[in-house]
């Protein structure tokens, strides 16, 4: 097979990148490890900012979210029982963030790959990508007993953070940083009315929770759990009991409960591999970094790589001009530092830290009276969650 883009990895990342260049006439083929139902049953984050939902449209593939996406102009922050809002829109000079799962995203972005016949290639295995230092670059993969080559321009690893694209860079090459959290978030999706219209992040002596959403039926929430614990220990009472006793009373009053549909235990990371290009190798999303999920950067920082990538690839291929893709490495790490340094800074104003001294204590207490008292703190907390420029 040949192609000029060949992209490991069918999630958000290279299923949008897919669709932008296609729109463009720039062939491509996303070769993906697992079914489509696998791929659409992941549930994860949900909040989507501004310039990720520009970028949906220029894919065609933001009417849905327009449509079923809430527009949402502020959160909540509580801490010792108390509600505190964070005005995005005034503090961000009007700018505002869509709920909308990312499971969503991924169904209009197959189905966006459907309409336009694009080539995702389902359980493709052993996926490995060759000669990325020269010019001429190429994936192989096995359907069955087949063994298939695509050989290409470019490749793009967009295969998440287990893929096998990062691990295909020479070790002497990539420079990884990475920091653990010592704890989890246990998450519970739910078929009942969310506890409140605006996200709370609440930081309690238990352990940080969250109240998020899907739509007026459909509630997210999460607990902070030790990284020992098993979703099999936590039964739906057990979680909810829990998330009662870390919210503002006023709040765990009005909770409705009702049966999980979803749980699962996410472990807290922060991940970035440097460089995110080995000769015509692009790392993208997940591949190359993960922040642990406070700030709600996954995604969108997923989706400020794709945007770097794609007009680098169209200035290529339309233009000759080379410079995008020399410089996406920088460009792109340069904005997703930020996304680490604003997801740390959040998960560490707002968690419950093993091990910590009445000092740590005293300092969170001090970040959130700052924050809740000046409205520059205000500011530089609402123009990084509805996201940096591009
Ligand atoms: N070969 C082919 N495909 C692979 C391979 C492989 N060796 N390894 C993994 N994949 C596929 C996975 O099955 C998955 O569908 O690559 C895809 C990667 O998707 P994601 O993990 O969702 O990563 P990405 O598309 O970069 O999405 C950004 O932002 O909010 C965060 O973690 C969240 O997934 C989200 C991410
Ligand atoms: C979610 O809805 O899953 C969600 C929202 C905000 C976050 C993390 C997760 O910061």
């Amino acid at each position: 097979m040949k192609t000029q883009v060949c992209i490991i990895g069918g999630g958000p990342s290279g299923l949008l990148l897919s669709q932008l260049l296609h729109l463009q006439g720039i062939d491509n083929v996303v070769l993906e490890k697992h079914s489509r139902e696998y791929v659409l049953a992941r549930i994860r984050a949900g909040v989507i900012e501004h310039g990720f939902a520009k970028l949906m449209q220029e894919a065609q593939c933001g009417e849905r979210m327009q449509r079923e996406g809430q527009v949402h102009e502020g959160f909540f922050i509580a801490n010792a029982g108390v509600l505190h809002r964070v005005d995005l829109h005034k503090y961000s000079g009007g700018n505002t963030v869509i709920v909308y799962g990312q499971t969503e995203i991924t169904r209009d972005l197959y189905e966006a790959r459907d309409r336009m016949k694009g080539a995702v290639i389902h359980n493709a295995e052993d996926v490995r990508p060759h000669e990325m230092t020269t010019a001429t670059p190429y994936v192989t993969y096995r359907l069955g007993d087949e063994v298939v080559r695509v050989d290409c321009d470019f490749i793009v690893g967009a295969d998440g953070f287990h893929g096998v694209s990062r691990k295909s860079i020479p070790k002497t090459v990539l420079t990884e940083y990475e920091k653990v959290y010592p704890f989890g978030w246990l998450g519970v999706l739910s078929r009942t009315p969310p506890v409140s219209e605006e996200l709370i992040y609440s930081r309690h002596e238990r352990g940080f929770a969250l109240c998020s959403l899907r739509s007026p039926v459909l509630s997210r929430y999460y607990v902070q759990v030790p990284l020992a614990d098993k979703v099999e220990d936590w039964s739906d009472d057990a979680f909810w009991a829990e998330l009662k006793h870390r919210l503002p009373a006023e709040v765990a009053a009005r909770l409705v409960t009702g049966p999980s549909i979803e749980k699962s235990i996410a472990p807290l990371r922060s991940f970035v591999a440097e460089p995110m290009r080995y000769g015509n190798l692009f790392l993208a999303g997940d591949a190359a970094h993960i922040v642990p999920p406070t700030g709600a950067r996954g995604l969108n920082s997923a989706a400020s790589d794709i945007y770097y990538l794609y007009h680098a690839m169209v200035a290529y291929y339309k233009r000759s001009d080379a410079s995008g893709l020399e410089g996406y490495s920088a460009k792109a790490l340069a904005r997703v530092w930020k996304a680490q340094r604003f997801s740390w800074w959040m998960t560490t104003m707002l968690h419950t830290f093993p091990g910590s001294i009445e000092y740590d204590h005293k300092l969170q207490e001090t970040e959130l009276a700052y924050l809740f008292s000046s409205a520059a703190a205000m500011s530089s907390l609402a123009e990084n969650y509805v996201g940096l420029p591009f």
